[in-house]
């Protein structure tokens, strides 16, 4: 039977948003991750500045592009990773999303994609747009249990998906345990960090501290520089792997734009926008748990990322308008990050502080938990 193309899970809160948008004041749209604030000028003046909008670039990234993401490593994580270990990609969703047909190519043997049961919904898309078998891992208090994956799956799996910290848990997972795992079962651990630098009980982790032999880490600058709109990102571990995944998607045009490389390589090469970046995440975090706490959710522990993962226990799509009925706040079901999660709402804090008083406002005055 053909794969039915399911929607896209954000366009079924049209109707959720028309309820919150009823509150004078309007809506507060905390659903998608989408960042709000505004990109560091010294990275919008660089792709303004850009001189190479008339030739092909490489799928790879240019040399500049290459070497400031290695010396982004080396400062960020204490890691050497050579610039042919590195490589651009169209935004990491693109590189989340083709990953398994391209790993499938290198090995015909194996058919299973591995990912955490809670997670980014496009680790699962990726295995079923290559016709794969997407195989949830389970979770034990919000971090992957590998001791639960049978050898006949593991002998399967072309790669185990690893986010750290998680979307849309917030939980840091142990990433020298997930390396060795794919070490001592051949597995390609591939470990999306797009939030890596979004901690707040430890310090940005990379699983490229473990060595680069059988992982990748992938990276984006969405989140890290306000810039989801420019679509770019960068791989960079085992040297054969970003070999053949490079040549493999320069063959299928997968390739940034070259002003946009110009300014990734300004932005990589600054981290004190990121760290302003951080001090709002941070402070928005703090109000936000607060007022669902003080409405009576639960709220898991945000270790990082930008979301908060919380329930009042109910089913989440019936939370999620609940919500926007009561305060104008619209989240996203727990449903959308994996079947065993549809008691969970997930919160991003992707509105200014000011937006999100008015939120906690409208909660107090609510009758939500009455
Ligand atoms: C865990 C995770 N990975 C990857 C992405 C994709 O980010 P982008 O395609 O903007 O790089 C997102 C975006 O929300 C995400 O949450």
């Amino acid at each position: 039977m053909s794969f039915v193309i399911p929607p896209y899970p954000f366009d079924r809160l049209e109707e959720i948003l028309a309820i919150a948008e009823r509150h004078e004041g309007g809506k507060v749209d905390c659903s998608i991750g989408t960042p709000c604030d505004a990109p560091s000028p010294m990275v919008l003046d660089a792709l303004a500045a850009a001189t190479s909008h008339r030739g092909y670039p490489r799928s790879v990234g240019s040399p500049t592009f290459r070497s400031a993401i290695s010396a982004y490593l080396q400062r960020r994580y204490a890691v050497s990773v050579p610039d042919d270990s590195i490589a651009a990609c169209v935004g990491t969703k693109e590189f989340v999303a083709s990953l398994p047909g391209y790993l499938r190519l290198r090995d015909e043997s194996r058919d299973t994609v591995l990912y955490p049961a809670t997670s980014y919904p496009t680790y699962e898309m990726g295995a079923r747009l290559a016709s794969l078998r997407a195989l949830p891992v389970a979770m034990v208090d919000g971090m992957l249990d590998l001791d639960s994956i049978s050898a006949s799956d593991a002998a399967r799996a072309l790669c185990l998906w690893v986010n750290s910290p998680s979307n849309p848990t917030g939980r840091v997972e142990d990433l020298s345990r997930a390396a060795s795992w794919g070490r001592q079962n051949g597995v390609l651990v591939a470990s999306d960090e797009c939030y890596s630098e979004f901690t707040w009980t430890s310090s940005p982790r990379s699983i490229l501290q473990e060595g680069s032999e059988g992982v990748v880490a992938v990276h984006s600058i969405s989140k890290r520089s306000n810039l989801a709109g420019v679509r770019a990102g960068f791989y960079a571990g085992d040297s054969d792997l970003v070999g053949f995944l490079s040549l493999a998607r320069q063959h299928a045009g997968l390739i940034v734009a070259g002003p946009v490389q110009e300014a990734v390589a300004v932005a990589y090469g600054d981290d004190s926008h990121v760290d302003a970046q951080r001090a709002r995440y941070h402070e928005r975090l703090e109000l936000m748990g607060t007022a669902l706490r003080d409405a009576g959710f639960t709220v898991e522990p945000c270790e990082g990322s930008f979301y908060l993962w919380a329930t009042e226990g109910r089913n989440g799509f019936e939370t999620t308008q609940r919500v926007a009925e009561a305060s104008g706040l619209v989240v996203s079901p727990g449903e959308f990050y994996g079947d065993r999660s549809d008691t969970y709402i997930r919160v991003a804090m992707v509105q200014p502080l000011s937006r999100l008083e008015i939120v906690a406002q409208r909660l107090r005055e609510s009758s939500l938990n009455r």
